[in-house]
């Protein structure tokens, strides 16, 4: 197994990516392993890049070559295979939680990737780099061991499968060896009866979990005839709570059982003091999220739930794999400039880009379209939104060189050729819904975005959809109503 080597520095300057490296994009999944294989700890492979480049960023990492796999074909989407379902590496956090396989038989997973901190950051994220960041509060982890994941990891060697409490090792630490790659997260098809849920505890709603916990249970009539817990956030990884798993099974479902159940998991668990919570706080709250993890999920077992269809996902390159040639890599060397064309608000413009740009500063500093602000720099003000390809990304945590092709719109796009606002900035300024204006220009790319989706929103989707941008002077009532002045009745009537 390979260490992860993590440097401690504090951060110099979140605005830019100081740290220089070479950027490789691999054509196929073989050529993936080859680079990794030959580069070993000097590379780190980056999927959405939500966690590696804010660890680039606070300089915890600095690896020498970062391969780009996101754009890997094959790795992405959700379907059942083979009597499992199969989850692609790359598939995006917002993609597991809205697939209708997962939303009916593996309600839990669907409600780990709905409490995940930021729309921006469901969009981005993938599955695989939840897991492979070897966090303890990845929320979908809890989920992933109650429903006993089994994780398919392609090396030199070939592929081999490993169980998901197996992968996780300790914090920041999973079980991947030299050149191996998460390829695919499996689950077996839940048995009648089976139902699921996940509670996570947190700071304010974009944030990461202070305790998380997954319930996994399967009903026969009164009984509980199994069942699973794992908890998040509350131990150096993922863990179950076996004695509270012996306690409910063979039993009558009850609020007592339920309780008596979040009282053993509260001795079982290992919980420390830090930033997030107490251990002392963490073990009160798991007695009251065990009970209601387990209520909601005995509820749902009752439910007559449907069941995914089955399909193949595509896996194009398996097939092509360890040929031992690397021919279609791209690979753009550090402090060197590279070219690569964006479409900017329906221009295309050419420019020549260093591995480390990051699109917010080609944006504003090269383009001059400063509408898109710089706030946290870390994916956690939403100030820097703008869609790449028709869906909202933090422009701070994009390289420029992997936006190479795509369709850029910021917020100086919104307006008409003929200068008119959109009828969405109009309804910002009818409603006072801003004050410095700072937040602004994030809100609205984010709003635009579910109003196209959604043309017809309630309110706790609004504030869902917008949990990831921070507003320090208006308060959010005026956006929330800006945004309601432009729903669609008509929309919400169908
Ligand atoms: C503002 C913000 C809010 C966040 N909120 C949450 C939250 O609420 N809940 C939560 O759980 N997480 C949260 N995260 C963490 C992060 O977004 C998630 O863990 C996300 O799923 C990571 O996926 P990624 O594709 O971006 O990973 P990356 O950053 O690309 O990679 C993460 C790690 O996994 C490795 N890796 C990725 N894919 C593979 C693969 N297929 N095979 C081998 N190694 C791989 C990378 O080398 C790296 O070490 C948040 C992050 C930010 C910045
Ligand atoms: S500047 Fe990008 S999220 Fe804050
Ligand atoms: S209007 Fe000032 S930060 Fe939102």
């Amino acid at each position: 197994m390979s260490e992860e080597v993590i440097h401690e520095h504090p951060m110099t300057n979140s605005h830019v990516l100081v740290q220089e490296f070479d950027y490789l994009e691999p054509g196929s999944l073989e050529e993936a392993i080859l680079l990794l294989s030959k580069y070993g700890d000097r590379a780190q492979v980056m999927a959405g890049g939500t966690n590696m480049l804010v660890w680039m960023k606070m300089e915890q990492k600095s690896p020498e070559y970062v391969i780009n796999i996101g754009k890997l074909p094959g790795l992405e989407g959700v379907a059942f295979r083979d009597g499992r379902l199969d989850i692609g590496a790359l598939t995006k956090i917002r993609a597991v939680r809205n697939a209708p396989e997962i939303q009916t038989d593996y309600t839990a997973l669907a409600d780990a990737c709905a409490a995940f901190g930021s729309t921006q950051i469901q969009l981005v994220g993938t599955i695989g780099g939840n897991l492979c960041n070897g966090s303890p509060a990845s929320d979908t982890v809890p989920p992933l061991v109650a429903f006993d994941a089994q994780l398919a990891l392609a090396g030199p060697d070939g592929e081999r499968m490993v169980s998901v409490e197996e992968f996780l090792v300790r914090p920041g630490k999973v079980a991947l060896q030299k050149g191996e790659l998460l390829t695919s997260v499996q689950l077996q098809r839940p048995q009648p009866g089976t139902g699921s849920a996940f509670v996570k505890v947190s700071r304010v709603a974009a944030d990461l979990a202070k305790v998380s916990v997954a319930a996994v249970l399967v009903r026969e009539g009164d009984l509980i005839a199994d069942c699973r817990l794992a908890f998040g956030s509350v131990g150096s990884t993922v863990l179950r709570a076996r004695e509270a798993e012996a306690m409910l099974i063979g039993k009558t479902s009850s609020s007592e059982l339920a309780l008596e159940a979040g009282r053993a998991a509260s001795e079982e668990i290992t919980p420390i003091d830090d930033v997030r919570s107490t251990a002392w706080y963490r073990r009160e709250v798991v007695k009251a999220i065990t009970h209601d993890v387990l209520q909601v999920a005995w509820e749902r077992a009752g439910e007559q739930r449907g069941r995914g269809t089955e399909e193949t996902r595509k896996q194009g390159d398996k097939e092509t794999r360890r040929q031992g040639e690397i021919r279609n890599t791209r690979y753009a060397t550090r402090g060197t400039e590279h070219e690569i064309q964006l479409t900017v608000n329906g221009v295309q413009r050419r420019l020549k880009v260093k591995p480390n740009e990051l699109l917010l500063n080609v944006l504003r500093e090269r383009l001059e379209l400063t509408g898109s602000k710089y706030g946290c720099g870390i994916g956690e003000c939403g100030a820097c939104t703008v869609q790449l390809d028709g869906q909202p990304a933090l422009s701070c945590l994009v390289l420029a060189i992997a936006a190479d092709g795509s369709e850029v719109l910021t917020v100086e796009g919104l307006q008409g050729s003929d200068g008119e606002l959109d009828p969405l900035q109009e309804a910002f300024i009818e409603h006072n819904a801003f004050q410095c204006g700072y937040c602004t220009p994030g809100m609205l790319m984010m709003t635009k975005n579910l109003l196209s989706e959604n043309p017809s929103p309630t309110e706790d989707e609004i504030r869902d959809h917008l949990k990831g941008n921070r507003c320090r002077c208006t308060g959010y009532t005026s956006i929330v109503r800006a945004v309601m002045s432009c729903a669609d009745p008509q929309a919400a009537e169908k």
